[in-house]
């Protein structure tokens, strides 16, 4: 099937690694003109050289996304670059409340407001930030794409994941009222639950690419949470997530909006 996005333009947030970065080559491999963000300079470059190996169209985009002035000449500079921004994917986001506490991450009585000051920052502000650059671009073209990338956690909630799980679940409400806005603008406007990912960019514990139930008793644990995974024995991985981005920012998504999807292998059902 032929997704019919080649030639448009996506800005994707995080992509330096994990999820994001396979989106953006995902994207790129379907003819998509990426800008690839990242806070960090050298992972964002990095993804572009990859993308370019392979014959695609891509453009470094650093900055941090919690900053509005440096997101907003990102954003400008991938304008001039690659295009008006037809495709914004709000990737960019911290997995963990804070420091593990002997194993265990803490509860919400045991963090304090500077703990929750970065997770509210990235996952909400930097979402807002870049949804408040884009959306004028999309209005006016009468096409638009955003997908926010958020987590089981926010659509059933997680102990020990508190803040979490309230920013993550932010996203999807945002998501909707801003599908709810822009509808009349053929702007779609979509959430991916992510249960644990599995990807490059982490280096121990249970969701390392080295990871087996054999050497990470965790692990173990983990695989018999998820349906799927029992069957397939290996937790998610982005390659299981980009596609499902790739088609929700398509034009063969024309008819789906304020949706969340889970890509959680069955961890939560709705
Ligand atoms: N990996 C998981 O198990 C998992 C589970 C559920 C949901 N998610 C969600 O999926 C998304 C991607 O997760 P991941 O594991 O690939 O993340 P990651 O932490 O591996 O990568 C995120 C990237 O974002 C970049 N980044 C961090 N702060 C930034 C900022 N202020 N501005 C710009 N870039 C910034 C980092 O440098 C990094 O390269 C996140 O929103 C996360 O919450 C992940």
């Amino acid at each position: 099937m032929d997704l019919q996005i080649s030639g448009r333009v996506a800005f994707i947030t995080g992509a330096g690694q994990g999820v994001g970065r396979r989106i953006a080559l995902t994207l790129a491999e379907e003819g998509v003109k990426v800008a690839v963000n990242d806070y960090f300079a050298e992972r964002a470059e990095a993804v572009v050289a990859e993308i370019h190996a392979a014959g695609g169209q891509a453009f470094a985009a650093p900055a941090d996304i919690t900053d509005k002035a440096s997101i907003d000449a990102a954003i400008d500079a991938a304008v001039a670059a690659l295009g008006s921004i037809d495709i914004l994917v709000n990737n960019a986001g911290v997995t963990v409340e804070r420091r593990a506490k002997g194993g265990m991450a803490p509860t919400f009585l045991e963090t304090q407001p500077d703990d929750w000051e970065k997770i509210l920052d990235l996952n909400i502000w930097g979402m807002l930030h870049c949804c408040h650059k884009v959306l004028p671009g999309m209005k006016a073209r009468h096409w638009g794409r955003i997908v926010n990338i958020m987590s089981e956690a926010g659509r059933a909630g997680e102990a020990r994941l508190a803040v979490y799980s309230g920013a993550k679940a932010a996203m999807l409400g945002f998501a909707k009222a801003i599908a709810q806005e822009h509808g009349r603008d053929c702007i779609n406007v979509n959430t991916v639950a992510l249960g644990a990912v599995s990807h490059e960019g982490i280096k121990a514990g249970p969701l390392a690419p080295d990871a087996t139930p054999e050497n990470n008793e965790r692990l173990g644990k983990m695989l018999g949470a998820y349906p799927v995974a029992r069957g397939l024995q290996r937790l998610c991985t982005p390659e299981d997530v980009a596609p499902i981005v790739c088609l929700l920012a398509s034009d063969r998504a024309k008819y789906i909006t304020g949706q969340s999807i889970g890509c959680s292998g069955g961890f939560v059902m709705l």
